[in-house]
């Protein structure tokens, strides 16, 4: 029999900023999802990707010098380590920068506009460039973005509109009557009050004003919207709209849109309008999780109040990250990250709950029974009931969660199972038991109970921890894959494998308050060590960068200027040049330490005079709070005057 298909996105992500804690949030739910569903023995297409044209990014790459293609590639490839960083198990990336991506993007448009649901017209009013969406007058918050709160500029331009507000009705009904389309609930209240009701204008879906984008073939002056080009990508990333379209129609309609709240509105109002249009069936479901925030902010790289994932796995592991982002955090709602919170649930959940459970029960089956997995008799006494009743009954809890979309109450549900086998340990006190060889049996069942429970708990973790689950799996010698399946965990007993080895805790506990305090300390030296110029220095284009002239020049002659002990006067071939230039490296180099020094020498100062002394030209040197003045050398050997960019 066919298995049953499953296919979940997450938004593809705009290759521009940082990432940061709050980006890898959608992926790591949709990984969570994806994970669990494949192990409920679904088909799972989970996709993923980039959005990766725009206005803010071709502004990107002019300032970063390069083009917008050389951008971006640089970017994907970070947060496609990011990814593999995190575990994120997709089955799909598509970077909408895919030759296949614009082709079909290119065919939808001609097809809406062939159809007549899109038009020509003259656009005007104002446009946000970070959130690349148009606004009204009366849309904007004191003037600025709604959604973002900056600044918007007037626009005024020929394009091409979608006709939107010819589904405002059927988008009506959509919401009203489909409660399980938009989840949670008060997202649909928001769409229908806010957007819907208030009625709907026709959208402007092309841009004239920059090239970065899919052109109009029809009038290829016109680019294409970035979030229309952006929204196809669930549809073209399983090919629609090429030849081949046998993914397509596979895994269409989507199960799962998952998202955060702020861009519910392209994707619950704009989305399927575009896909009554085109005669496409509808997603099941689009999510809009709520936002990761540091104090009352959206974490984001605008605000500059970033949490970076890395150096937190870095530091406590991959899974205690997986494990904040889908343990905290109500799900639907927003959740403020604290570094307590965070080392807090690391401590109470991952190193006592189910760090204890493990390093525990595997040392009493080492030191009780020589490592061996005992046989269990079956038999049940005292609270055995209970935590078998439980250990049978948690994969049903979280599989109920993980259909409604429960996702913290699911991890809650694994947790009490190992809360519960903490207790039993205590309730029935092997090291006891131990001492009495009458009680050897008991002491048998009591041990295997608890392993039972352990796999149990893994088995369950896999999709929420997959490293954590490998740990714990990798204790017991000779584990088969059977015995890593839902199907094992139905009725209590399966465990299989012959014997266990102890191991180092697969969680460490830590010092919250000392951690924090170091952390504290930590950026604030970082802090120091940017220099307070450093940081008000305003943006400049690369235009500006390349009026300076920097060059590699050698150091020929130095000596020390007389009557103070800061400057150094040196004459240093840059080219067939020979220039003077003083600087003020006396305290950090000596004038022989000097001698011989390849340097980089900003070249096209105006001249300066020091005591008498023409300067021309400039050292490079990088100013550090401790070490102090460190001179700037390439870092091999290079032609004397060659340029430095
Ligand atoms: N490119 C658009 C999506 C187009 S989909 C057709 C976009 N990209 S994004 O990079 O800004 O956001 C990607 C995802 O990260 C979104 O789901 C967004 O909500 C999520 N998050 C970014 N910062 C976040 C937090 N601080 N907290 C939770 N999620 C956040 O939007």
């Amino acid at each position: 029999m066919d298995k049953k298909k499953f296919y979940i996105t997450t938004p593809i992500y705009y290759p521009s900023g940082t990432w940061h804690l709050g980006t890898c949030y959608t992926t790591v739910i949709c990984d969570a999802i994806a994970r669990f569903k494949r192990k409920q023995g679904y088909d799972v297409f989970y996709l993923t990707g980039t959005d990766e044209h725009g206005l803010k990014i071709e502004q990107k790459a002019k300032e970063a010098g390069v083009t917008p293609k050389e951008y971006v590639d640089k970017k994907v490839a970070n947060l496609k380590s990011l990814w593999d960083r995190l575990k994120i198990s997709y089955d799909k990336f598509i970077r909408t920068t895919d030759d296949y991506h614009e082709a079909a993007v290119q065919k939808i448009f001609d097809k809406l506009y062939n159809q007549g649901d899109i038009y020509k017209g003259e656009y005007e009013g104002y446009y946000c460039v970070p959130c690349e969406t148009h606004w009204t007058k009366t849309q904007l918050v004191d003037g600025k973005c709604p959604d973002c709160g900056r600044e918007v500029g007037l626009a005024k331009e020929e394009c091409y509109f979608f006709r939107l507000s010819k589904y405002q009705d059927k988008l009506i009904n959509l919401l009203e009557e489909n409660e399980e389309f938009l989840l949670p609930k008060p997202r649909r209240r928001e769409m229908i009050n806010n957007f819907l009701r208030p009625g709907l204008s026709d959208l402007a879906v092309t841009r004239s004003s920059f090239t970065w984008g899919v052109p109009v073939t029809f009038d290829p002056k016109h680019v294409i919207y970035v979030w229309i080009d952006a929204l196809m990508n669930y549809v073209t990333a399983l090919g629609y709209g090429s030849e081949d379209d046998s993914l397509f129609r596979k895994y269409w309609p989507a199960d799962v849109h998952m998202m955060g709240k702020e861009i519910v509105r392209f994707h619950s109002i704009i989305w399927p309008a575009l896909l009554m249009a085109l005669d496409i069936p509808l997603p099941k479901k689009v999510y809009g999780h709520g936002w990761l925030l540091m104090g009352a902010d959206k974490i984001s790289k605008s605000k500059g109040n970033i949490v970076d994932p890395v150096e937190l796995s870095d530091k406590y592991s991959v899974d205690a990250v997986r494990y904040y982002l889908l343990r905290e955090i109500p799900f639907g709602q927003d959740g403020a990250y604290t570094t307590r919170a965070f080392l807090s649930r690391l401590n109470a959940d991952l190193a006592n709950d189910l760090g204890n459970l493990v390093k525990r029960t595997m040392a009493m089956v080492t030191k009780y029974n020589g490592g061996e997995i005992p046989v269990w008799s079956g038999k049940k006494e005292n609270t055995d009931e209970e935590i078998i009743k439980m250990a049978e009954s948690t994969l049903e809890e979280v599989s109920k969660n993980m259909d409604e979309l429960y996702i913290p109450e699911a991890l809650q549900a694994i947790f009490r199972l190992a809360q519960r086998a903490n207790k039993y340990i205590d309730e029935n006190a092997p090291w006891i038991l131990v001492k009495d060889e009458a009680k050897k049996e008991r002491l048998n069942d009591v041990l295997y109970v608890l392993l039972e429970c352990i796999r149990v708990s893994a088995v369950l973790l896999e999709a929420f921890l997959p490293d954590t689950a490998a740990k714990i799996f990798s204790h017991f010698n000779g584990l088969s894959e059977e015995e890593k399946t839902f199907d094992s965990i139905r009725a209590f007993g399966a465990l299989k494998a012959k014997s266990v080895t102890e191991q180092d805790a697969i969680f460490m506990r830590v010092d919250v308050d000392k951690e924090i305090e170091a952390m504290e300390k930590e950026t604030a030296k970082a802090a120091e060590a940017v220099p307070a110029e450093t940081e008000k220095k305003e943006i400049i284009s690369i235009d500006d960068f390349m009026k300076v002239e920097l060059r590699v020049g050698k150091v020929l002659e130095a000596e020390k200027m007389p009557k103070t002990d800061k400057l150094l006067v040196m004459k240093v071939a840059v080219g067939a040049e020979v220039r003077t230039i003083v600087s003020g490296i006396a305290k950090y180099y000596t004038p022989e330490e000097m001698v011989g020094k390849e340097v980089v020498v900003v070249a096209n100062l105006a001249p300066h005079a020091f005591r008498g002394v023409e300067s021309q030209g400039m050292l490079l040197c990088a100013d550090d709070p401790e070490a102090g003045v460190v001179l700037i050398s390439p870092e091999k050997v290079v032609a004397s005057g060659s340029e430095v960019r």
